[in-house]
């Protein structure tokens, strides 16, 4: 079932999505070379809290923590722990808010000090991908149009990026995951119409090789098959009539 959220619940939501775009930005602030990934945990966990909100991914399914850190060859899921932040590495970071029952989602990545060239067109490939997905989300569209777009962006000028395709965005609300599943890939005018009220999670996942992942024997960590980079951007957004609104903003 796909719910419609009213105007009064998409700011709800907006207050949810915003305590997740505060904790991206101060987490971001936080990260250098020689930071716990367990250190920006607690920072992130403690914001969320002082906000008056719960860290939605702790607990769930027996999550332990309050974000997921993905470092380098990560695509999702690294759980943080003891692992300190060196330079030249590339930090996905997902964080989730729930305010008042209301759930906001996002990621970034981040790149610490100095990359080569190809990783930081990764990385804003990446970015635009989610930008254009978004973009794609008016009432009239379909599910396959926002998929379209973001796989549009990713092949752009012959850019040869991996999509990640065993993972995918979700419709949002009062729990995490709700229906309807967002791929990142997928044919024009395809899928599920949507309407003002829609509310979904679009998160691009690309690689500089393949889109194939596997899951760590931690029961988490998504990492690519290949050892290549991974970055994810995401944000939590509400279909209107006036077209897309982030709602993991600030
Ligand atoms: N933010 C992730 C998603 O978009 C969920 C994190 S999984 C968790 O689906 F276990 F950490 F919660
Ligand atoms: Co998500």
């Amino acid at each position: 079932m796909v719910t419609r959220k009213s105007r009064q619940e998409i700011d709800q939501m907006r207050r949810a999505g915003r305590i997740v775009a505060e904790v991206l930005a101060l987490v971001e602030s936080e990260l250098e070379p020689g930071v716990s990934t367990g250190y920006l945990d607690r920072v992130a966990e403690k914001y969320i809290r002082s906000q008056g909100a719960v860290p939605s991914f702790k607990g769930y399914h027996g999550y332990p923590a309050s974000l997921c850190i993905s470092i380098d060859d990560e695509v999702v899921h690294g759980i943080p722990g003891e692992r300190i932040i060196r330079e030249g590495q590339l930090v996905s970071i997902d964080a989730g808010a729930i305010y008042q029952g209301w759930h906001g989602d996002g990621a970034r990545t981040f790149v610490v000090g100095g990359v080569r060239p190809d990783v930081t067109e990764l990385v804003e490939t990446t970015r635009v991908a989610l930008m254009a997905g978004i973009a794609a989300a008016v009432p009239g569209a379909r599910i396959g149009d926002i998929g379209a777009a973001v796989e549009g962006a990713a092949t752009r000028n012959g850019a040869r990026f991996g999509i990640v395709r065993q993972y995918v965005g979700h419709g949002i609300g009062t729990a995490m995951h709700e229906e309807p599943q967002v791929p990142n890939f997928g044919l024009p005018n395809r899928g599920m119409q949507l309407v003002p009220g829609i509310c979904l999670a679009i998160e691009p996942m690309l690689t500089l090789g393949s889109h194939e992942v596997e899951t760590r024997p931690d029961g988490w960590t998504v990492v690519t098959r290949d050892g290549s980079l991974a970055a994810h951007f995401e944000h939590t957004i509400a279909v209107t009539e006036r077209g897309p609104e982030i709602l993991t903003t600030v």
